[in-house]
């Protein structure tokens, strides 16, 4: 038996705020904000849309994608720094509008590499045999915690949320290795200053993730006796073009094999990578078979990757 993906979903709000609009509240330009971070445009939640709202959207789309029903889940897991409330969980939250009365529910905390920290934890109880189904949501309403005068962050971010249902594969889909890590020291470069806004030493995060990224993408195929060139498919955390393409490239894979929404979402943290993978599946980019992976990295520092043999 092995771990996989039963179904996948994912919500963006309808708002959409572009560079030219940014243009407007802070002294930046489109063209900075494309040349160095690969950014169009993102979505931001109305006032009224909180991150409950994006997770139970994306939740139930990947319900229903896995056509497992709400009853059935064990446990709801949502990576998240921007909690609605720091308690109750949005997963308690999901929990109860879902319908999901047996599922424990909690949240998790790891930044932008929050979901795959998410998708390992879920993994752990599946694979032994503690629980059969397992919904991931990683899911963030930065607007609210963006300084929106401060051009060093608030060109990056953008709101939405993506699920995954985990559970039973065939042997040999699913899976098959991850890393996770952090780096305790790495707290300084980014995190939630007094005024509750993210703040952030760019070139710090940047240097770290263009050797992290890269390497966790190769630690986890050497896990399992695979070369770069068998990865079909890439998905990277969507926080800046050219820390995602040092990851493809160090796989060595062309820009049509990696996934990429950074340009119309910016940065949705944990959501990103779900995101990402929902319509990477949606639109027919990842096939049965296909060797993808996934691998992200964020404030802690933290960072986590998994490789995975697609389909049930
Ligand atoms: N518009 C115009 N100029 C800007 C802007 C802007 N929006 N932001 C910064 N600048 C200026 C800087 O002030 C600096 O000016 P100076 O040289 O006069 O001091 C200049 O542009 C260059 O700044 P750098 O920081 O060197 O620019 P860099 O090429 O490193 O790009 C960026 C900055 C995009 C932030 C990059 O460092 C990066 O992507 N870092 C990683 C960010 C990241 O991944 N964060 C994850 C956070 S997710 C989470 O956990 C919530």
């Amino acid at each position: 038996m092995g771990v996989g993906v039963l179904g996948v979903g994912h919500f963006v709000p309808d708002k959409v705020l572009t560079n030219k609009q940014l243009e407007q509240m802070v002294d930046t330009t489109d063209e900075w904000i494309r040349t160095r971070t690969g950014i169009e445009e993102r979505r931001i939640a109305e006032d009224d849309m909180d991150t409950s709202d994006m997770a139970y959207l994306a939740a139930e789309r990947a319900l229903k994608d896995a056509q497992v029903k709400a009853e059935e889940i064990d446990l709801i897991l949502v990576a998240t720094v921007t909690p609605d409330t720091p308690f109750p969980s949005v997963a308690c939250m999901l929990q109860e509008r879902l319908g999901a009365k047996k599922a424990a529910a909690m949240d998790l905390s790891a930044a932008c590499a929050g979901f795959m920290y998410g998708m390992i934890t879920g993994k752990q109880f599946i694979e032994t045999h503690t629980y059969k189904s397992v919904l991931v949501v990683g899911v963030e309403k930065l607007s609210k915690i963006t300084d929106w005068t401060d051009r060093n962050t608030c060109v990056l971010f953008g709101d939405g949320a993506g699920a995954v249902v985990l559970g039973e594969v065939s042997e040999g889909k699913g899976i098959l290795s991850f890393e996770l890590g952090a780096d305790g020291t790495g707290t300084k470069h980014l995190y939630q200053n007094e005024n509750r806004y993210i703040s952030m030493n760019g070139r710090e995060v940047f240097k770290f993730a263009v050797r992290q990224m890269p390497q966790s993408s190769v630690n986890v195929i050497e896990q399992i006796g695979l070369k770069k060139e068998d990865v079909d498919y890439l998905i990277p955390h969507q926080a800046n073009i050219r820390i995602m393409n040092a990851a493809r490239e160090r796989l060595g894979i062309p820009e049509e094999k990696m996934a990429k929404v950074i340009q119309k979402y910016g940065n949705n943290s944990s959501a990103s990578i779900p995101i990402a993978l929902s319509e990477s599946v949606q639109s027919g980019k990842i096939k049965e078979d296909d060797l993808v992976v996934l691998v992200g990295f964020g404030g802690g520092l933290t960072w986590g990757a998994v490789a995975l043999r697609w389909g049930k």
